[in-house]
């Protein structure tokens, strides 16, 4: 697939997953959402925790949540985040999107509505993953 789909909808769940964030220590909160490619759409926030180290990204919620619940395909994720710059997945995050959901789109987009597309292969160039076993 060379172009990306409309991921509108996706965001908008990415953005309504992002008002349950719990982040009262970095007080900076994410919203990601997940699709299958039958269309269902997982969401996830970010979960913050006293002792900081415990603290699960957005995207990593939603990816959890999705194969928790059997999801296995997906297509794109969306992350929605409150600032100018556009909040990219952070390398932990690339790392398990990459084993669960492999090159998918990801749509990043703020509060006011920027946004940008592209593929995770683009974040995460040379991957680690079961071929190198
Ligand atoms: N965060 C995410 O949820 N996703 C990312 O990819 C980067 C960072 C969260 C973790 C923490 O709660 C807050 O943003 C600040 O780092």
């Amino acid at each position: 697939m060379k172009e990306a789909p409309d991921l509108r909808e996706l965001a908008r769940c990415a953005k309504k997953a992002r008002s349950r964030a719990h982040a009262p220590y970095s007080h900076f909160k994410v919203g990601a959402a997940l699709r299958t490619r039958s269309g269902e759409i997982v969401t996830g926030c970010n979960i913050e925790n006293a002792t900081y180290g415990l603290t699960l990204c957005a995207e990593r919620t939603a990816v959890f949540k999705a194969v928790s619940e059997g999801f296995k395909s997906f297509d794109a994720v969306a992350v929605v985040v409150d600032s100018p710059l556009l909040a990219a997945p952070c390398g932990a995050c690339r790392q398990i999107l990459w084993e669960f959901c492999g090159n998918v789109w990801i749509h990043l987009q703020n509060l006011k509505g920027q946004s940008k597309t592209l593929r995770l292969v683009e974040l995460l160039p040379l991957p680690f993953d079961r071929r190198n076993l």
